[in-house]
């Protein structure tokens, strides 16, 4: 008899019989795994079965908290193979040229929980962890392009008005629309959610974005600012409102069965990274602030960088897609976050909350390990399997010196001013939003006037609706005029409204 470590059991011998011993977590044989132990024929169970108890008691442990928001998910592993070289941008390892990156893509949706359709409408999570030779850099992004806020304090109201009522357990556009008739900027986001974006055909089909500026640092520590876009080689594919609820009405998952059937076929998925890129000086040049997410930078140009392949689905769900923790804090040199202040609130909010969904050790689990030694002091707590094999556990130290790296050090900018709390200047909350609504197909238009009005007319509250008509209207005058029509509102009363 040989008895396996239970990893070893876990990982090594799926699909198929085996001729490995049963055993308990400390790695002792079950004697019998139909029948508890009990004091004879007709008594109780016995205390003493430890067996049973430690099923038990590990049955009722599987479960940790879902994602606060994008619960529903599924990851692909593949790789990522720059084309171009920008080392006079970045002197990031995963742009050298020649190089190979593994990477791990998670797919979400964002407000449901985790058993939920795919087919529901919300932005899609496109985040991607890049296993690159200088650490892990996690792009964590959607398939839009812009957000509907543009500062992280108004992120938990946001998604409180989003997810089910506290009280009915039921999502409510009278709660939601409350919450965006005050913010004027999610006008734009709120166009591309309610087009037929929101509800894409299946995951290979839709591209990815940053969203978020960017900075690429490079050798000689010059900054420029960077947007990201995915750009997938399978054509952009959505569904309207009718194929979505007919696809919902058979299938909960038809977007994760898509991707493991295509990567099952060997029809590996690709994406093309293409990066925007602005110098610092050029960050007043525009009617926009470029460092506000619910902006896209319209009129600059578009370099392709690279391209990703996923090929390889996870062996495990749970070890590998439900325990992936993706995080924007997760930078490698040559990567920044820019002064956006909503990226500047995800920069903590992720490694937060993975602290308590995952554990203080969660970049130690397999698929959050960087691909390269990790040194540092930080130490001990719940679930760290790390080895510290020094004495010394403190720098500066002259026992045991571990080497810092200039390479490792942030870029450095000059500052002047006074600290504030105010919002950014240029607000500019209508012009792109019309812009999206111009640059859409007759059919395009007419499907998002429904899938709005769909949701807006549900709302009772006439004031929050008209000034949410409003703000259609100043998008663009027909978008809010059919808006209008459609929910039997008043365009005088919208109009009196224009700010
Ligand atoms: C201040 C604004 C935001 C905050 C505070 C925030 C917070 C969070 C939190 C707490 C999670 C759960 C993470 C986990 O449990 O592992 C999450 C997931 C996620 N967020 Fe955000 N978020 C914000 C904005 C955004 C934006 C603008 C994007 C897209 C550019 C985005 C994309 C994602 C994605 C893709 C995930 C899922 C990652 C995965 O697959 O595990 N979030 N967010």
């Amino acid at each position: 008899m040989k008895y396996l470590p239970l990893f070893a059991l876990t990982i090594g011998l799926i699909g198929g019989a085996n001729a490995e011993t049963l055993t308990r977590d400390n790695g002792a044989p079950v004697g019998d795994n139909q029948n508890s132990q009990t004091a004879g024929e007709n008594g109780g169970n016995l205390l003493q079965d430890v067996h049973l108890i430690q099923k038990l008691q590990r049955f009722a442990r599987e479960r940790i908290p879902e994602r606060v928001v994008h619960a529903r998910g599924t990851g692909v592993h593949g790789e990522f193979v720059p084309i171009a070289d920008i080392s006079h941008l970045t002197r990031a390892a995963v742009f050298e040229p020649g190089s190979k990156t593994p990477v791990f893509v998670r797919f979400s949706t964002v407000i449901h929980s985790k058993g939920s359709p795919e087919t529901l409408r919300d932005p899609r999570g496109f985040a991607t962890k890049f296993y690159t030779e200088e650490g892990n850099w996690d792009l964590v992004g959607n398939n839009l392009p812009v957000f509907f806020i543009r500062d992280a304090i108004k992120f938990p109201d946001m998604v409180h008005s989003l997810k089910p009522s506290p009280v009915t357990n039921q999502q409510d556009p009278n709660r939601f629309f409350d919450f965006f008739s005050h913010v004027p900027e999610s006008t734009h986001m709120l166009s591309w959610v309610y087009s037929d974006y929101g509800t894409p055909a299946n995951l290979r089909q839709m591209d990815g974005w940053g969203v978020h500026a960017y900075k690429l640092v490079n050798d000689k520590g010059d900054v420029n600012y960077v947007k990201f876009h995915w750009k997938t080689r399978q054509g952009i594919k959505n569904l309207t409102a009718e194929e979505a609820a007919e696809i919902q009405s058979k299938d909960f998952s038809h977007a994760t069965r898509d991707m493991y059937a295509a990567i099952e076929k060997g029809e590996y998925p690709q994406w093309d990274l293409y990066i925007k890129v602005l110098k610092p000086s050029q960050l007043n040049s525009f009617n926009y602030n470029p460092l506000d997410a619910t902006k896209m930078w319209l009129d600059v140009k578009e370099t392709k960088v690279g391209t990703m392949t996923l090929n390889r689905v996870p062996t495990n769900f749970f070890q590998e897609t439900e325990q992936s923790a993706f995080a924007p804090a997760n930078i490698v040199p040559g990567i920044e976050p820019s002064e956006d202040r909503l990226l500047q609130g995800r920069v903590f909010s992720y490694s937060d909350t993975q602290m308590y969904r995952l554990g203080a050790n969660h970049q130690q689990l397999p698929i959050n390990r960087p691909r390269v030694v990790v040194t540092n002091w930080n130490q001990d707590g719940a679930g760290n399997y790390g080895q510290q094999a020094s004495t010394v556990n403190y720098q500066p130290s002259r026992i045991d010196v571990r080497n810092e790296d200039p390479k490792g050090l942030y870029s450095s900018k000059p500052l002047s001013g006074r600290t504030q709390q105010k919002a950014i200047e240029k607000k500019l909350p209508f012009a792109q939003a019309g812009a999206f609504y111009r640059s859409l197909s007759p059919e395009e238009r007419q499907n998002l006037i429904e899938n709005l009005a769909g949701d807006l007319g549900k709302v009772r509250d006439d004031n929050t609706k008209h000034i949410m008509l409003s703000y259609f209207y100043q998008a663009d005058n027909d978008y809010g005029q059919r808006l209008t029509k459609a929910v039997g509102g008043d365009l005088v009363r919208v109009r009196k409204l224009v700010q």
